[in-house]
């Protein structure tokens, strides 16, 4: 979603701000836009790619001070007016913001009858006159003025605010969106990501919600919501530029696709013993009582990271023996929120930013349940409220679909089953050491599935032209249709729909003829015959037939028209694998589509608004 990025120092602010921006396109945008002070305030923004504004700009934009924004639309349609930065009459003030001002249209409305002209149809602008009208008041302190307009407002933001009267400040704040300083030598650096800033500084101060920032070259100052100054923890990014960068690859997709054996192998160093048959997960050893004393565990979560939550039921259930309830996060709230002490609610997010994951989390711990985090970014907002968490390890991901969080985040709840299983002695140390020894060999099945895929586009490129894709699993396998129907729609634009194979007797087969091709996951065992059986139930109406499965399932080989065949596993690993090849598939054909692989219209990779 929206991106921030801002410089003080002494170098050209233009370019590091451009720079920043393009490290944020992946989060997903429409409009880009900058404002930089040289002597005046200059602003540049339009509908379009970072790349069009650094054609607007040249290389003749000085000053050392800036902000940029790359918008995502959420109030007024993506065009170059409504693009940010916004200003005031004067010109003199530029804000950036990601979030939404939920009040803006009665704050719009008084600052209308007070005389001032709005000019787009954003929320913004109306933060940019109401600062302007306490700068009015009073113009001894932006940032005076930037937080008696906060006050008036509610909603959510990360804001960023440049005033040619104070040419060597940038005054941030933060509620509900993420906002972090980047603190350089001489420098200073203001995002909304850490990737924008891990070219100039490896150290950051995350902003809390409530809190105010101003920023010059050589000093920061932090303010709570009360006006307290905040001595805050200066973090080391341990982010390389290399993670951020393709290496090679067409795009970051791909690129995460592969990299899937070494997320995995990080996630799991120094976590599993298989000999010994022990789980080591230091995030959760203090919490590891009332999780095995839990009624029940919740796992919240959105998009990919519901999907493993969905795998997470099926392997806490069957290991550790504990009842699981998925829920969206952004439908938890709506329901009677049952749900209080001796509950634990697992929230999984690749960002640890999502709004909805992050209510639900919210909404958990006031009612006194423990909520345990399993998140990508370190230092991330959910990670940082959560009472105990384990981090997936899998390294930035760029891509807006994912794929290497999703095994990693599997990886990571299946360590946390067998972990619980032992201590609830649902599982024996024998069948514990069994199942480590597999779980240490996905990477290297993982691989062996990467180093053929020729198979995979051969199908993806008889199939990149089909309007429909019906996705069928059983057990294991069904969170799988969900994600690999999730993948295709994400970058190919294909309608696609995720089936419980045995719920297509109730609905799907009616649109099953010889048009439609049904991706067949059949790479568990103890479901093979029923999936058998719904493979000629496709087959008796023409239906295309394309399979993954395992070599000893190979009667579902013999029934499908295609088949891409994955490494033999325990059932319970097989998402792992099973999911490797419809990321391949949905990739390949959203290239043969020419669909912008990594940036996918509409989509935004961190979804920062409820
Ligand atoms: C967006 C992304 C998805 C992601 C979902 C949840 O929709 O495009 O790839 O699965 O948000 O994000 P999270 O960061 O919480 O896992």
């Amino acid at each position: 979603m929206c991106g921030i990025v801002g410089y003080v120092g002494d170098k050209q602010a233009s370019k590091i701000i451009i720079e920043g921006l393009k490290r944020l396109e992946y989060r997903g945008y429409d409009s880009a836009g900058i404002a930089v002070i040289n002597g005046q305030l200059s602003i540049k923004k339009g509908k379009g790619k970072v790349a069009s504004l650094e054609k607007m700009i040249g290389s003749g934009e000085k000053g050392s001070i800036g902000i940029g924004h790359t918008r995502w639309a959420t109030h007024g349609e993506p065009n170059d007016i409504n693009s940010h930065p916004h200003t005031i009459e004067s010109g003199k003030l530029a804000i950036v913001h990601n979030g939404i001002i939920e009040n803006y249209n009665t704050l719009k409305k008084k600052l209308s009858e007070q005389g001032y002209t709005f000019y787009s149809q954003t929320d913004t602008e109306v933060v940019a006159k109401l600062i302007e009208s306490f700068l009015e008041k009073d113009a001894s302190s932006l940032k005076k003025a930037v937080q008696l307009a906060l006050h008036q407002v509610h909603g959510t933001y990360g804001i960023a605010v440049l005033h040619s009267d104070f040419p060597n400040q940038i005054v941030v704040a933060r509620k509900g969106s993420p906002l972090l300083l980047g603190v350089g030598d001489g420098e200073m650096l203001i995002a909304s990501d850490a990737s924008a800033v891990a070219a100039y500084t490896d150290k950051v101060v995350y902003l809390d919600d409530g809190e105010i920032a101003v920023i010059t070259k050589d000093n920061y100052t932090v303010e709570s919501a009360d006006h307290i100054e905040l001595s805050k923890e200066v973090h080391e990014l341990t982010l390389s530029l290399e993670e951020i960068e393709k290496g090679g690859y067409d795009h970051f997709m791909l690129k995460e696709i592969f990299e899937q054996p070494k997320a995995i192998s990080d996630c799991l160093r120094g976590r599993i013993d298989p000999d010994k048959g022990t789980v080591t997960l230091g995030g959760i050893d203090s919490i590891m009582d009332k999780l095995v004393n839990a009624n029940r565990i919740i796992i919240a979560a959105c998009g990919t990271s519901w999907h493993s939550g969905l795998v997470g039921e099926y392997l806490f259930e069957y290991l550790a023996k504990v009842p699981v309830e998925v829920e969206y996060a952004s439908e938890f709230r709506y329901k009677e929120q049952l749900i209080g002490e001796g509950d634990v609610m697992i929230v999984i997010s690749q960002s640890g930013e999502t709004a909805d994951t992050l209510a639900a989390l919210r909404a958990a711990k006031e009612r006194g349940a423990l909520v345990i985090g399993v998140v990508n970014v370190v230092g991330s907002t959910i990670a940082r409220e959560t009472d105990a968490g384990v981090y997936i390890h899998a390294g930035p991901e760029i891509g807006v679909a994912s794929t290497k969080a999703f095994t990693a985040q599997v990886t990571v709840l299946t360590m946390m089953a067998i972990k619980l299983g032992l201590s609830k002695n649902a599982i024996t140390i024998k069948e514990a050491k069994k199942l480590i020894s597999e779980l240490a060999k996905i990477p290297q099945k993982i691989e062996e599935i990467l180093q053929n895929t020729s198979e995979i586009e051969r199908i993806s490129n008889l199939f990149s032209y089909a309007p429909n894709f019906l996705y069928l699993g059983r057990s294991y396998s069904f969170p799988v249709a969900l994600e690999g129907a999730l993948k295709l729609k994400e970058i190919s634009y294909i309608h696609a729909e995720g089936y419980p194979a045995a719920e297509m007797k109730h609905g799907p087969i009616a649109l099953i003829d010889e048009m439609m091709p049904v991706v067949v996951i059949a790479a568990t065992h103890h479901t093979n015959d029923k999936m058998i059986s719904n493979i000629e139930e496709v087959r008796a109406r023409k239906g295309r037939i394309i399979a993954i499965t395992t070599p000893k399932n190979d009667e579902v080989g013999d029934l499908a028209e295609f088949s891409s065949i994955i490494p033999e596993t325990m059932d319970v690993f097989s998402p792992l694998l099973s999911v490797i090849p419809l990321q391949l598939l949905s990739y390949y054909i959203a290239v043969n589509r020419g669909c912008n692989v990594d940036q996918p219209r509409n989509l935004a990779k961190s979804v920062t608004v409820e």
